[in-house]
């Protein structure tokens, strides 16, 4: 490891010298100035750590410096020393202005340790986390989708050469590799992003319904088809159609489906006008499709007519070099979305999160961040912030009860039990609808709502 850096300014010769030399003894590498002007000269070239800076100095004072240095170097710190200023005055400044530390002379030689140790970690995180937004602002981005993995850019590459096309696409992963992300950003991308995006879960719709849901009906055309409606292919004409969980549909649905794929038309139930759309179909599963073909749940005819293209997002275990950067979006986003004040996260914490196997994948990433930025209140998130089941080798999604920060919103509470009740039943939503005394249908209202926050 390379020696922390520490730039030390006082316009008397005999203090900067003097702290100069007890600080080289605690192994780190020094330089001095005599004010601030020569100090930020120095510092141009010497790119400190961290600048231990006397406040009152002719020409440009240690307040002066500090926001130079933080307009051009935002992770050095600086730590202010004072003859005789009134405290308060220059702690009122400090907060301000941010210096890390303030000293007054003489000053406490083991207390300047301690606070030099703590600027040079602080700074170090600091550093990681303008590598990470930096990355994050030139690459790493694409539509909704971040990740700078090879595996991910290769999705980059396909999503931009079809996105133009029309070309059915089967997104298959995982369950929370982001499958929902990929077809929302085929759709943006593509000449179609004026129009509808309908996105519609074949798990999620009964059966009984499912047809109408998807082909519109006439009025009367069932018991309750009191008005005429519109099914989801039509709300989707010159848009995008995304089907998730296929495999869940019924069997004699995708027979039907199948020939709305490739005569380009419909009926509405109860009806006998062939209606034609144009519609891109974008499908989802999270099951292996040519198992689901054996398994008969899928057809066949059907898998080869929307597995045009097919994308497969890789779990997230198989691609870790996105992990630091998928947490930092997520602390940034997250941290603004709840009004709270993590910023970074500590480096042991991240070399933690990128060991983790997320069976969960990047669904259960998010749900950490979210738990950690709402417990912590300071700037880093740190160990002590994580869900404690991270650390005992248990699985998060084997998890059987949930912890809260109190106070929590309660709207919060109940979105966080939702999701977790979600993993438990294996994404199954009849059975956490029961679980949890709710309807199917409050059930979807509440998840689409998550939905569009996000
Ligand atoms: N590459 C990514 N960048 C940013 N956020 C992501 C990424 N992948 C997934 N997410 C986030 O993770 C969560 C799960 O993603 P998504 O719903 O797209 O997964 P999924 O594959 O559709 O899961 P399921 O099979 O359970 O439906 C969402 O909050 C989503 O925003
Ligand atoms: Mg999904």
């Amino acid at each position: 490891m390379t020696k922390a850096k520490v730039l030390i300014v006082d316009d008397e010769p005999a203090a900067r010298t003097g702290l100069s030399e007890l600080v080289s003894d605690w192994g780190y590498e020094t330089q001095v100035a005599a004010d601030g002007e020569e100090a930020w000269q120095v510092a141009t070239e010497f790119h400190p750590t961290v600048v231990i800076s006397d406040i009152f100095m002719p020409r440009l004072d240690g307040f002066g410096l500090l926001s130079r240095l933080h307009e051009t170097y935002p992770d050095t710190a600086v730590i202010l020393l004072t003859g005789q200023a009134s405290i308060e005055g220059a702690m009122r400044a400090v907060m301000e202005e941010g210096a890390f530390y303030y000293f007054e002379k003489p000053i406490n030689t083991r207390q300047l340790n301690v606070v030099l140790q703590r600027a040079i970690e602080r700074s170090a995180v600091q550093r990681e986390n303008i590598q990470l937004r930096r990355q994050l602002s030139e690459h790493g981005v694409f539509g909704k989708l971040v990740g700078a993995s090879h595996a991910m850019r290769q999705l980059y590459t396909t999503i931009e050469q079809i996105a133009n096309s029309a070309v059915s696409v089967l997104i298959t992963g995982e369950s929370g590799t982001g499958k929902d992300l990929v077809a929302q950003t085929i759709h943006q991308l593509s000449p179609r992003s004026a129009n509808a995006f309908i996105p519609i879960n074949c798990s999620a719709i009964p059966e009984s319904l499912m047809e109408s849901e998807l082909f519109g009906h006439e009025k009367g055309a069932f018991t309750g088809a009191i008005v005429r409606r519109e099914g989801c292919f039509e709300l989707a004409n010159g848009g995008t159609l995304f089907m998730d969980e296929i495999a869940e549909m019924p069997i004699t649905l995708q027979a039907k489906l199948l020939r709305v794929l490739e005569n380009r038309t419909l009926r509405r139930l109860g009806g006998n006008r062939e209606i034609s759309v144009d519609v891109r179909v974008l499908a989802a599963t999270n099951k292996d499709p040519h198992k689901a073909v054996r398994d008969n749940l899928l057809r066949e005819d059907l898998l080869y007519r929307l597995n045009v293209i097919h994308l497969e997002i890789p779990p997230l275990r198989e691609r870790r070099d996105d992990i630091p950067l998928l947490v930092q979006y997520m602390v940034d986003t997250l941290s603004q979305r709840h009004a709270r004040t993590a910023r970074v996260v500590a480096p042991n914490v991240l070399e933690t999160l990128v060991r983790y196997p997320w069976p969960g994948n990047v669904r259960e990433l998010r749900n950490v961040i979210e738990h950690a930025v709402v417990v912590c209140d300071g700037v880093t998130i740190e160990r002590q912030h994580l869900p404690p089941a991270m650390f005992d080798g248990r699985s998060l999604r084997d998890e059987d009860s949930i912890t809260f920060p109190i106070p929590i919103p309660l709207d919060e509470a109940e979105r966080q039990l939702i999701l977790k009740t979600l993993i438990k039943t294996g994404n199954n939503k009849t059975r956490t609808a029961d679980a949890l005394h709710i309807s199917l249908k409050t059930l979807h209202n509440k998840l689409k709502i998550y939905r569009d926050e996000e």
